[in-house]
């Protein structure tokens, strides 16, 4: 079976082609085989050219702080009705590469999967279902949430897969389990959040989730995320114990000392998978993904 997706070269796509390599044919969409998504005409290129039915859009901007510092360029531009094609900026990539995406599949007929964030929703409520409405907070979370509009008008046959804390066992860019392994290890003082909660979601799950949501028939969306909600220092403390490493380092913060100079992030966001779960998908929590995660790692040194 062949798709098409953007994002392949990322923390999330390029599992996906580690552990579906066999299933599907790969065709890309990406800056090193000559196609930023910002640039409407070679976007449009590849979609019809391409004889996948679907298109996965996991490609983004997604450093946080760094979409934060795009904003007033991103503003600015907007307000000129500018164009953002080949430019590098979270609005530009996020919303106009997206928008590209969108109107490509419109004209070709394919169905889209995008792949969002649970920072679309403001952190204000104890729990979130597909439901919800989002309310951003910070300029990353508000272009990805453009982007989820844009795809729910499109009039397209559409799943918006929403994840949060992604993590896997080996990638050359660390995620947060993998960063904190590394402070561990070299024995550095971790300041844990205590007030922030999130879902973090086992990477090799995400792809098993999307490998089901191609075949769906459904539109829809859907939250892909793990099974077990807890804060920063809960989780750094499960990593220390899953690695037998020294949880004496880990130090409780708030959330007002650790992102004191950095975008504005919501504070509870628990969102629940019981939509995806219904499908018979299976999530672990993050005790079961860090056991697989140490495990994979362990395979590797062996
Ligand atoms: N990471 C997280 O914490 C997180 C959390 C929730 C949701 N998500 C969502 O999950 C999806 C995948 O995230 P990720 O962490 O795997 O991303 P990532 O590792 O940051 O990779 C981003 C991907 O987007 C591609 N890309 C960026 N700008 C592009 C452009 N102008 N044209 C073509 N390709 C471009 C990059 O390709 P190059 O190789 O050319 O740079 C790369 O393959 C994103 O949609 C993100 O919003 C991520």
């Amino acid at each position: 079976m062949k798709i098409l997706a953007t994002g392949l070269s990322g923390l999330v796509g390029s599992r996906f082609t580690e552990l579906l390599g066999d299933k599907y044919q790969f065709g890309e969409i990406s800056r090193s085989s000559g196609v930023d998504i910002t640039d409407a005409n070679s976007v449009y290129k590849a979609i019809n050219s391409s004889l996948s039915t679907t298109v996965l859009h996991l490609a983004a901007k997604t450093n946080v702080d760094g979409c934060e510092k795009d904003k007033e360029t991103d503003k600015d531009l907007l307000d000129k009705k500018g164009d953002f094609t080949n430019r590098d900026t979270a609005w530009a990539i996020n919303v106009w590469g997206t928008k590209n995406i969108v109107e490509a599949c419109k004209k070709t007929g394919k169905k889209l999967i995008y792949v969002s964030t649970d920072f679309v929703f403001d952190g204000k409520k104890n729990a979130y279902t597909e439901r919800d409405i989002p309310n951003p907070i910070n300029w990353y979370a508000k272009t990805k949430y453009e982007g989820e509009k844009l795809v729910q008008d499109s009039g397209l046959s559409w799943i918006i897969a929403r994840t949060a804390y992604p993590y896997r066992a080996v990638f050359e860019r660390r995620d947060f389990v993998r960063v904190l392994l590394d402070r561990l290890y070299r024995h550095e003082r971790l300041a844990m959040v205590t007030d922030h909660i999130m879902v973090p979601t086992f990477i090799d799950d995400i792809v098993n989730a999307l490998d089901v949501l191609i075949g769906m028939e459904d539109t829809g969306i859907f939250h892909v995320v793990g099974n077990q909600p807890l804060s920063p220092y809960e989780a750094a403390l499960k990593i220390a114990r899953e690695f037998e490493l020294d949880e004496s380092m880990i130090y409780k913060t708030t959330r007002k000392e650790y992102f004191d100079d950095k975008a504005p992030r919501p504070f509870y966001l628990n969102l629940k998978n019981d939509k995806i779960t219904k499908l018979g998908i299976r999530m672990s929590t993050f005790d079961e993904g860090l056991r697989e995660v140490k495990s994979q790692i362990d395979s590797i040194h062996i």
